[in-house]
Formats: structure tokens, sequence, C-alpha cells
């Protein structure tokens, strides 16, 4: 047995699946992700959505400028498919540098109204997409309401992945934050090139810690967690060293008064601690030594983009985390308030 390491030097890892929001809010959570990833792939579902190049270099400046001084960054910009999104649109954001388009299935999530409503209307974007390589990232969940909550990814792959996965052979394609064996499972033997972003969350836990002592809405996200055959499944495919599955936090901030709240938001927290929770999830799977690859070879590779040239340093060094963080004029709860995690970024 090697003995377990006391640091962990990485090549520096990237975050494929992210959301900063806006304004004040961009402001105070920009800093927790730039202070441990080199790039980030930015989620568009703000209010209105990104769905034109024009938006997406906006917002890049403004989360350029949300990045503290001296400190290297890139984020990753996307457009938010809708039923009205042209080839034109993806030509345009593919020239300005958009690396990605989103598809939320309308009604699916936290501001996906805009979203597509039938994946027809939205073919001629795809073949655009097709044609210049350019990824779609999926939000894999049915939304018709006589599907179980907990199905709703399974279904999708059944009724939606199948199908376009045959149509656009050549179409980059990601599951984003996959949640189910059943994902991990059609990840794997998809034909063309086929992908998943994972969170720590979904590593970490199960559904159970929902409901541990009451209810706990910080552990409410989208797609909700599952069983605990379904984690060990996404253990698996983590660690597996398949370059098909990379990091995606899905770090999703919503202010503390809306999480805790009668209809709670859904998204987790979990940037300041994103890398400390996965070096968690990988050394209680015995699988630290695969960890770089995860978190920062196989979502480049994909991308096609260079892995980063700088490397970051995990220390085995236990780390209380702070109950809040302040969020523009409210505040705040990371994931994991007040727990003691094993492991902190040098
Ligand atoms: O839990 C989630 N939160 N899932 C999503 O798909 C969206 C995200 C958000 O934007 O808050
Ligand atoms: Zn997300």
């Amino acid at each position: 047995m090697t003995p377990t390491p006391e640091t962990l030097s990485l090549i520096q890892p990237d975050d494929w699946h992210l959301h900063v929001r806006d304004g004040d809010a961009l402001t105070s959570v920009v800093p927790a992700t730039a202070g441990q990833f080199g790039r980030a792939v930015i989620m568009p579902n703000l209010r209105p959505p990104v769905t034109t190049a024009e938006a997406a270099l906006a917002y890049r400046d403004r989360i350029m400028a949300a990045v503290p001084e001296g400190v290297r960054f890139e984020p990753l910009m996307t457009l938010y498919l809708t039923d009205r999104t042209r080839a034109e649109d993806i030509a345009r954001a593919k020239d300005a540098g958009v690396v990605a388009v989103k598809l939320y299935p309308a009604g699916a999530t936290t501001h996906s109204d805009a979203g597509v409503t039938d994946l027809r209307h939205a073919r001629p974007a795809l073949e655009a997409m097709q044609r210049v390589g350019m990824p779609l990232l999926m939000h894999g969940e049915v939304t018709d309401a006589e599907v179980d909550v907990f199905d709703r990814e399974a279904v999708f792959i059944e009724r939606h992945l199948h199908t376009l996965r045959g149509d656009f052979p050549a179409l980059p394609m990601v599951l984003e934050h996959i949640t189910t064996a059943e994902a991990a499972q059609w990840v794997a033997q998809a034909p063309g090139p086929t992908a998943a972003t994972i969170t720590a969350h979904h590593l970490l836990y199960n559904r159970g810690a929902l409901f541990v002592g009451g209810l706990r809405p910080h552990w409410y996200c989208l797609p909700v967690l599952k069983r605990e055959r379904h984690r060990q499944a996404l253990v698996a495919a983590a660690t597996s060293g398949n370059p098909r599955y990379f990091l995606g936090t899905d770090s999703a901030p919503h202010p503390a008064h809306l999480k805790e709240h009668a209809a709670a938001c859904a998204g987790c927290y979990t940037a300041p601690q994103a890398m400390a929770l996965y070096a968690q999830a990988f050394e209680d799977a015995g699988a630290l030594h695969r960890l770089e690859g995860f978190a920062s070879c196989h979502g480049p590779d994909f991308y096609g983009l260079p892995r980063n040239a700088a490397t970051l340093t995990l220390v085995r060094q236990a780390q209380q985390v702070p109950e809040s963080y302040p969020l523009g004029a409210h505040h705040i709860k990371p994931l994991v308030a007040g727990q003691t995690l094993r492991w902190r970024v040098a």
C-alpha cells in the first residue's frame, strides 16, 4: 500500500460547469473559483439569458472585472439555446470565441423558462454546431409533471439522447452533472464525441442527505441527488480514468434566504471548497491518483484546448468551512457550512 500523500500537486484544474450569476453576486463568487481553477465554463442562465455572442462577450467582461488582481483566470463562455437560435447565431458565437451551447429543456430548472420546448426547433442550431464542432451541453432531464422527479434524467436519456446522438453523429455532446448509473453508462457507451461532467456533491452524497435531521435545502439541486447505488456508479465513473468524465462543480449560488425558503431554490454552492470536496471523494474511493486526469486533463482534451501550464497544490490539512459568505447585500451558505474538510488548497 502506498502511504497517503500529505500534499497533492496537480496540473491546475478547470471547472467545466459553473454558475456565477451577475452584478454584486458575481463579484462575490468569482474569486472563489479563480483561486483554484484556471478556467471555467460559465452557464448562460441569467435573466435575460445569454443568447447572443454580444451578450456573451459583455458577460465575459463583467466576470473578468471580478477576478482579483494578479490572478490568471479565463471564463469560457456559452450560449443559451432557445427555440429561436439560428445557424447565424452559432456562427457568430463561434467567431466570438464562445466555446459551447447549453440546452435547458424549458422548465427543467432555475431560469430555464426561455429554454427549448421541443428539440425539433433546435435542429438548425444543432446542425450549425455540428459543422463547427461546438459542443452541446445538456441539462438532461425531461420536464413532464407525470415523470417522477427522480426518474427525469433516465427518461431524458431514453426519450431523447439515443435519437439525438444518432441524428448528430459528429456533434460533441456533454451530459452535464450526471446523477444516475444510467447516465454514466450511456456516456461510456455512446458513439461519437460524448462526455459528462460530475459534481462533487453527487460524488459525496446520496438523496438521504436531503433529510438528515430535518429537511436540508442546501442539499437541494437539480438533477436532485439520487440513491446510493447511483452515487456509487458516479464514483466508479469519475475514478475510472475514462476521459469521457470530467470535473464540473455546478456550483450554483443562491442567497441563503432563498435557499432557506418554503420553495427553496435548486443549487449547491460548492465553489469555495470545490477541490477539497473532490479530493475527499477521490480519497474515499482510494483513487487520488485519478484526480488529476478528471480535474485537469480530460476536460481540456475533450474541448480541444491546451491543459493549463500552472499547477495547484492541495494539502492534507483540516479546514473548517465558514458558516456563510457575503453575497452582494445578502449572504450565502456554502454546502458544507461549518464542517471540517480533510483537504485544503495550499
Ligand atoms: O441545481 C441547479 N441549479 N441545477 C441547475 O440546473 C441550475 C442551477 C442554478 O442555476 O441555480
Ligand atoms: Zn448548472
